[in-house]
């Protein structure tokens, strides 16, 4: 199972101080070294992280699959006139959240969706559209033909590691995976997992890969970002 490692806190933390510490190249670098497999991004509407420069860094500095999370209904032509990451991960982004709060509801009409689909097809961008794991919710976005989707692993993450919520929130994970999967799908997921709540969903043998960014940045300040990155791979290989 690949890990693509979310390094929007490191940018977080920069910004707080609007200087070049810590400074993302040496991050990146660093997450790689320890055997991440790419690195994920989320470009807000706010800029509250993540800059265009960084992403232009990135592209221009690392040979790296980069995901690009992107909110789902911002029209995405002027960034891809620009950049051209191996992923973008469409997300619902709603102001003022302090994190993404949960996935693609596509209850209302989805011909825009459609459309940003379309346009990532046409530029060999691979996309992936997050959701929560629920079959309904999943066999809405299946209709939608992206490359992959992300399973939100968010109300998984917040049970008690081996409560009855917590088997119940696993059984709804494997699912969701095997239903995508059985689509011909990539199937990802992410959102709150750490170095404990991991372990079962890495033995999902359909999910090929997991996006992981608050757990590791935060293991970070006290045993390194190698050793943080380190401790979720573990679990993975
Ligand atoms: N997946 C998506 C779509 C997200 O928005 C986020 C948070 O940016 C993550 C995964 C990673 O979540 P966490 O930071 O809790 O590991």
């Amino acid at each position: 199972m690949k890990l693509s490692v979310n390094i929007d806190h490191i940018a977080t933390l920069r910004q707080v101080r609007g200087g070049i510490e810590p400074n993302l190249s040496q991050a990146i670098t660093e997450v790689l070294e320890a055997g991440a497999d790419g690195i994920t991004v989320h470009l807000r509407k706010d800029l509250r992280h993540i800059q265009l420069a960084d992403i232009e860094m990135i592209q221009s500095n690392f040979n790296i699959p980069l995901n690009v999370e992107f909110d789902a209904y911002t029209d995405l032509n002027s960034f891809l006139s620009r950049f051209k990451p191996a992923m973008i991960t469409l997300v619902p982004e709603n102001p003022n959240e302090v994190t993404t709060e949960g996935g693609l509801k596509l209850d209302s009409d989805t011909s825009s969706l459609g459309q940003t689909l379309a346009s990532l097809r046409e530029k060999q961008i691979h996309s992936s559209l997050f959701i929560d794991p629920k079959p309904i919710l999943i066999n809405r976005a299946l209709t939608l033909n992206p490359d992959a989707i992300e399973i939100n692993t968010n109300h998984y993450s917040l049970q008690t590691v081996g409560s009855k919520a917590y088997e119940e929130a696993l059984s709804n994970i494997k699912e969701c995976a095997h239903l995508i999967h059985n689509e011909g799908l990539r199937v990802l997921a992410g959102h709150g997992l750490n170095r404990f709540n991991v372990q079962d969903i890495a033995k999902i043998s359909v999910v090929d890969e997991l996006n992981i960014g608050h757990s590791i940045i935060a293991r970070s300040i006290y045993v390194g970002l190698s050793r943080a990155t380190q401790e979720i791979l573990l679990h993975l290989r």
